[in-house]
């Protein structure tokens, strides 16, 4: 019979709210029940992430930080090596600093454009100047945890580990209401320079974490009539 029971992720993340956990177990082994409730939830969590670039300046609570980026750590990598490394961007200035070089790097990528540099040169691309929390993510390269495990033949399984924790993140955040925004437009040197970082990091991405000014279920770049989500069938093929 399913019941409530506090989990293990209760015992090992403090962080975690054990009060507001109201997962039902299906019995002592067989795990959590996750019933045709909880899989539409999870389809409308899906199709209503958003890359978000429109955020209300309003800060987010301590508790929820910590709690997004403990959860974001739950993802699957190589070896079990977790070479996410999460830097939080607190200096005004660095802020700018950030900001500036990719409002730099955008300008530049538009000049390429050709036939499509106006409709580009219309869009927003980054909240950083207002999202009220910045994060800049790394992939420990020279990480020891894990003893290489895996990670030998495809060393860039490192850096899919950190899009991993990235992309739960984004989930956890769309869930408690809040948008995230990647934002690669950003030359690496150029960051882990501004950053001074260690030399081992490779940088992966900057992201904007706040409350969005809105919510939509279609893609901010299809509503602006840059590219339209294709139907999933067209990315599937048999041999
Ligand atoms: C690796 C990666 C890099 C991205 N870089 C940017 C970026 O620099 N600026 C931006 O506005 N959006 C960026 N995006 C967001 C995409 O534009 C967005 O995911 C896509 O248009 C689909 O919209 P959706 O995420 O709302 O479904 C990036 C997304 C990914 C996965």
């Amino acid at each position: 019979m399913a019941s409530e029971i506090e989990t293990d992720l209760d015992k090992t993340h403090s962080v975690f709210p054990a009060k507001a956990r109201t997962t039902r177990f299906m019995g002592d082994s067989a795990g959590p029940l996750f019933d045709v409730r909880f899989r539409d939830d999870l389809a409308s969590l899906l199709a209503w992430r958003r890359d978000v670039r429109h955020f209300r300046r309003d800060p987010v609570g301590e508790d929820v930080v910590a709690e997004l980026l403990a959860t974001a750590q739950l993802a699957p990598s190589v070896g079990n090596s977790q070479p996410w490394r999460f830097v939080r961007i607190r200096s005004a200035a660095l802020r700018e600093d950030l900001a500036r070089h990719v409002d730099g790097e955008a300008e530049r990528a538009g000049e390429a454009m050709a036939d499509r540099r106006q409709a580009y040169a219309a869009l927003k691309l980054h909240g950083l100047r207002e999202a009220p929390e910045i994060l800049a993510v790394f992939c420990d390269d020279a990480t020891e945890i894990g003893a290489g495990l895996g990670a030998a033949t495809m060393p860039q399984t490192r850096e899919w580990s950190v899009v991993m924790a990235i992309h739960t993140l984004w989930l956890a955040a769309r869930a408690r209401g809040l948008g995230l925004g990647w934002v690669s437009i950003a030359e690496p040197e150029t960051v882990m320079a501004l950053l001074d970082m260690p030399q081992a990091w490779r940088f992966v991405a900057l992201l904007c974490l706040g409350e969005p000014v809105e919510a939509d279920e279609v893609p901010e770049l299809e509503r602006r009539g840059w590219q339209a989500r294709l139907d999933w069938r067209a990315n599937v093929s048999e041999r």
